[in-house]
C-alpha cells in the first residue's frame, strides 16, 4: 500500500505536527484520532526486547514481557560472523513484531575508547571497520521483519561519566576515520530505520542539535533516509534540535518541548517546512510498520534459546589453552568453582536489562555433559555481592579444588563492576576472586578460567592458569554454550574484537579518560586499540582478533587479482585456509592494509577486511576478500575528503593482529594527488618534493648555496645529512630574498611563485 504521506501532513495542524515529534510517554509516540493515526511503540534493545509490562523506566528497574536474551554486543561481535548477527537481528525483528514494537533501540555501534567505559558490553569493537559490518548485519536481520532499528549512540559517545552533558573534542580526522565510520558503513548499507542520538556534546555542541552530524554528515553524505530519534533525555534546546535534524523527542517533555515548537514556527523562528519534514520522516517509519502488519506473530521460545545458545558458543573466545587442557573428556573429575556457575552474569545493567524466557547455568548443563565415570563437585567460591573474601567459602572453595582433577573456575565482573550509568575506575577482578584464584593456583596445576564481564580485566595471574575461555556476557544460554565449549561439543571460534592491554596504563586513553570537568579530549587521536598498542609496539595481553581453536589453521598462497591500480579499482585478494589439525572448526582471516609512507601520521596498519570460513580437518577452502578505495585512504581535514596517496601499501593476512604470516603490497596510483600552493613561507624543501615546482627548486638551491660557496651537488645529495644542506632545504623562501643580498629579489620571488602556482 503506497501512502501519501506528504498529504497527510498536510491535513495536520501546526500543534499537531509539534505533538507528532515527541513521546506520549516512555515508550510510545502519540496517536491522533482525527486523522486515524496511531501511536507505536520503540523499546530496547539491543540483544533483547525489553517490552515493560507496567510502570517505566528506561533504566532496567521495571520488569518486562519475558524475551530471548542473546549475548550482548561485546560477545556477538567476537563472532565476527555478520550472517549469525543478521539471524539473531532477524529473532529480535520476530520478537519485537510479536509484541506489536514498531522499532527496537539497537545496536549500539560506539567505538570502545577506554576499557573502562561502562557500557562497553553493549558496543561492538574497538575498531570502526568491525563495528560498522556488524551493525549492519544486526539491523538487516530486524529490519526484515519489517520492524524498525535504532543504531545508537550517535556520536562519540565512549563513557557513561557525566554522560548528558559531557563534551566530547575530537579532531575531524579522528572523528571520521574512528568514531563516525563506526555509523557510517551501518547507515549506508543496511539504512536504519532510525538513528538515536546520543546524550552528550561533540566539539561544543550537543549530539541532539548537531546539525553537522544530523545533517551534513548523516543525510546529506550517507544518505540517511530514516527519523533521528534522541536518547531519552537528551534534548537540550528543542528548537535548534530541531532545525539541526532531530526529529523525535523521548520519552517527551509533557507538551512542554511541543509548545516551543509551535511558538517558534509562530515567531518565524522556525521554518513550519522544518516541522513539516521531521513529522514526514517519522509517519514515513512509522507506516512502513504499521502498513506490513501480518496478523499475529508468534515465536518458538524453544529455537530462539536454541539459536541463543549457539551465538553465545560462537560469541566465546579461547584466550589460552597451555597443554591442550581442553577440550575436558567426558569422563573427566570436575572441580567447578565459583558462584558464576549457579548465578551466571549474562547480561549488563541498565536500559538492555532482558527478562529471559529461561536461564541456563554452567553448573547444570556440565553435569548433564559427563558420563557415569566423570564428577563433578561444586563450591561458590565467593560471594557475588560484596567484595571482601571469606574464609568459609575460600576453605570451602580449596577443598573442592582438592577433589577434582581438572579445576574450572568461574571468575568476571559481577554486576556491580560495570553498567550502564558509570564508568569503571580500574579493571580488575574483585578481591574476594582473586583470592580463591590465588588459593587455587597454590595446589592446581590443571585450571580452566571461564571469564564472564561485558569488557576486558587485567590477567597479572594469566601465567598461573592453563587455560582461560572468555565468555563476555552470553546471554540466557551462557551457560549451557560455555559447556559446550569446554566439553568439546563446539570448536571455539570467537576472536577478539577488542585489545585486552596488560594493564590499565597502556590504553592510549589512559591519561585523558574520562576528562576534566565537562570536558574530555580525544587526544590520542586516531590511535584507539591496536593502532595505538602496534605504533608503540606496547605488547598487550592479547591481541585484537586473538582466538584459539582446537584446531590449527595454515594459510598459505596470498595473491591479487592486480598488484597495481588507481584509487578507483577494487581489488581481490585470496588466501587459502587448511584446517591442519583433526577437528573441524573456523578460522577468520584477518586483512590489514598498512600505508607504507604517508604525508600524514598513520596508524602502522588497519583492519579492511575478514572473512569467517568453517574448514574440515585435512580441507582447504579458498578465501576471497575485497578492497576498495576506502581501504587504502584517510580522511583528510584540509579537503573535506576521504584521500588516497600515491604508493605502497602493504597487505597483511592472517589469524590476528599480531599473527599476520601472510604479506604483499599494492601499488596505488592516486588521482588525488593534492597540488600544493606555495607562498612565501613554503620552505625549499617543500618545493624540492613537489613535481610541480622541483625543477624551479632546484634551480634557486643551486643558485644559492654555490652563491653561499657550497657545492650545490654535495649539499643536495646529502639535504637530510649535512647539516647545512639541510638548514637551507627547511628555509621559507622569504628568507632567500634577505639572505641572498641582491641575488635574489622579491619580485623574484613573487614571479616565481606565480610561475609554479600556475
Ligand atoms: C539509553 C538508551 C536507551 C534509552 C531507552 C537511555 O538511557 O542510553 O540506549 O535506548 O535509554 O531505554
Amino acid at each position: 500500500m503506497t501512502r501519501n504521506i506528504k498529504q497527510l501532513v498536510s491535513q495536520m495542524t501546526l500543534e499537531e505536527k509539534a505533538a507528532m515529534c515527541s513521546g506520549a510517554d516512555f515508550w510510545t509516540t502519540k496517536a491522533n484520532d482525527r486523522l486515524d493515526i496511531p501511536a507505536v511503540m520503540l523499546t530496547d534493545g539491543p540483544h533483547g526486547l525489553r517490552k515493560q509490562a507496567e510502570g517505566a523506566d528506561h533504566l532496567g528497574l521495571t520488569n518486562s514481557v519475558p524475551a530471548t536474551c542473546f549475548p550482548s554486543a561485546a560477545g556477538l561481535a567476537c563472532t565476527w560472523d555478520e550472517g549469525l548477527l543478521q539471524e539473531v537481528g532477524q529473532a529480535l525483528g520476530v520478537e519485537s513484531r510479536a509484541e506489536g514494537v514498531a522499532v527496537l533501540l539497537g545496536p549500539g555501534t560506539n567505538i570502545k575508547r577506554s576499557p573502562l567505559c561502562g557500557r562497553n558490553f553493549e558496543y561492538f569493537s574497538e575498531d570502526p571497520y568491525l563495528a560498522s559490518r556488524l551493525a549492519a548485519a544486526h539491523i538487516r536481520g530486524v529490519q526484515s521483519q519489517d520492524v524498525g532499528a535504532s543504531l545508537k549512540h550517535f556520536a562519540v559517545n565512549n563513557q557513561e561519566h557525566r554522560r548528558m552533558t559531557v563534551d566530547a573534542q575530537v579532531d575531524e580526522r579522528t572523528l571520521r576515520e574512528i568514531y563516525l565510520a563506526a555509523f557510517e558503513y551501518a547507515v549506508k548499507e543496511a539504512q536504519p530505520w532510525t538513528v538515536m542520538c546520543s546524550y552528550n556534546q561533540v566539539n561544543g555542541t550537543f549530539a541532539a542539535e548537531h546539525p553537522y552530524l544530523l545533517t551534513d554528515v548523516l543525510r546529506q553524505e550517507w544518505g540517511f533516509k530514516g527519523f533521528v530519534v534522541s536518547d531519552w533525555g537528551a534534548v537540550n534546546q528543542r528548537v535548534p534540535g530541531l532545525q539541526a535534524g532531530m526529529d523525535l523527542e523521548m520519552p517527551g517533555s509533557g507538551g512542554i518541548n511541543d509548545a516551543k515548537i509551535v511558538q517558534a514556527v509562530r515567531s518565524g523562528e522556525l521554518a513550519v517546512e522544518v516541522l513539516d519534514t521531521a513529522v514526514e520522516r517519522i509517519l514515513r517509519v512509522f507506516y512502513q510498520f504499521l502498513d506490513s502488519e501480518v496478523g499475529t506473530v508468534t515465536f518458538d521460545q524453544r529455537a530462539h534459546h536454541q539459536l541463543a545458545r549457539r551465538v553465545a558458543a560462537e560469541s566465546a573466545v579461547l584466550l589460552q589453552n597451555n597443554d591442550a587442557l581442553l577440550p575436558l573428556a567426558s569422563d573427566s573429575s570436575i572441580a567447578l568453582i565459583g558462584a558464576f556457575a549457579e548465578q551466571p552474569r549474562y547480561q549488563g545493567s541498565g536500559s538492555s536489562r532482558v527478562n529471559p524466557t529461561q536461564l541456563e547455568t554452567l553448573k547444570e548443563e556440565l553435569e548433564k555433559y559427563l558420563d557415569g565415570s566423570g564428577e563433578l563437585h561444586y563450591a561458590p567460591g565467593f560471594s557475588l555481592e560484596e567484595d571482601s573474601h571469606d574464609d568459609a567459602l575460600l576453605e570451602e572453595a580449596v577443598r573442592c579444588a582438592r577433589t577434582g582433577k581438572t579445576v574450572v573456575l568461574c571468575l568476571g565482573l559481577p554486576h556491580a563492576f560495570e553498567s550502564e550509568g558509570f564508568d569503571r575506575t580500574h579493571m580488575r577482578l574483585p578481591n574476594n576472586q582473586l583470592a580463591v584464584l590465588d588459593a587455587i593456583t597454590r595446589i592446581k596445576n590443571d585450571i580452566v578460567v571461564v571469564l564472564s564481564g561485558g569488557s576486558p580485566v587485567e590477567m597479572p595471574w594469566a601465567g598461573h592458569v592453563k587455560s582461560i575461555l572468555n565468555c563476555y556476557l552470553g546471554g540466557q544460554a551462557a551457560g549451557g554454550a560455555a559447556a559446550d565449549v569446554l566439553m568439546g561439543a563446539v570448536n571455539p571460534a570467537g576472536r577478539l574484537a577488542e585489545t585486552y592491554p596488560v594493564r590499565l596504563q597502556d590504553n592510549p586513553s589512559y591519561l585523558n579518560f574520562p576528562g576534566e570537568g565537562d570536558v574530555v579530549q580525544y587526544r590520542e587521536g586516531v590511535f584507539v586499540g591496536y593502532r595505538y598498542y602496534d605504533a608503540k609496539e606496547v605488547r598487550p595481553l592479547f591481541a585484537f582478533g586473538h582466538g584459539l581453536s582446537y584446531t590449527e589453521f595454515e594459510l598459505s598462497n596470498l595473491r591479487l587479482d592486480k598488484e597495481q591500480g588507481t584509487d578507483k579499482d577494487v581489488f581481490t585478494v585470496s588466501v587459502d585456509v587448511t584446517n591442519v589439525g583433526q577437528r573441524a572448526g573456523q578460522e577468520v582471516v584477518q586483512l590489514y592494509v598498512a600505508a607504507e609512507k604517508s604525508s600524514v601520521v598513520r596508524p602502522p596498519k588497519e583492519l579492511r577486511a575478514f572473512a569467517k570460513v568453517a574448514v574440515e580437518p585435512g580441507q582447504t577452502v579458498t578465501v576471497n576478500m575485497t578492497l576498495d578505495r576506502r581501504a587504502f585512504a584517510y580522511y583528510s581535514a584540509s579537503a573535506k575528503d576521504w584521500w588516497i596517496e600515491s604508493g605502497c601499501y602493504g597487505i597483511m593476512v592472517g589469524h590476528a593482529s599480531d599473527n599476520l604470516p601472510l604479506q604483499t603490497s599494492i601499488q596505488i596510483s592516486s588521482s588525488q594527488e593534492s597540488r600544493p600552493v606555495f607562498h612565501r613561507n613554503s620552505t625549499l624543501g617543500d618545493l624540492l618534493q613537489s613535481p610541480y615546482a622541483r625543477e624551479a627548486g632546484l634551480q634557486l638551491l643551486q643558485g644559492m648555496l654555490a652563491g653561499m660557496g657550497m657545492d650545490p651537488a654535495k649539499a643536495l645529495d646529502g639535504v637530510d645529512s649535512d647539516p647545512m644542506g639541510a638548514i637551507v632545504k627547511d628555509m621559507p623562501l622569504r628568507c632567500l630574498v634577505n639572505f641572498g643580498r641582491g641575488r635574489f629579489t622579491d619580485e623574484q620571488l613573487t614571479g616565481l611563485l606565480q610561475q609554479i602556482n600556475a
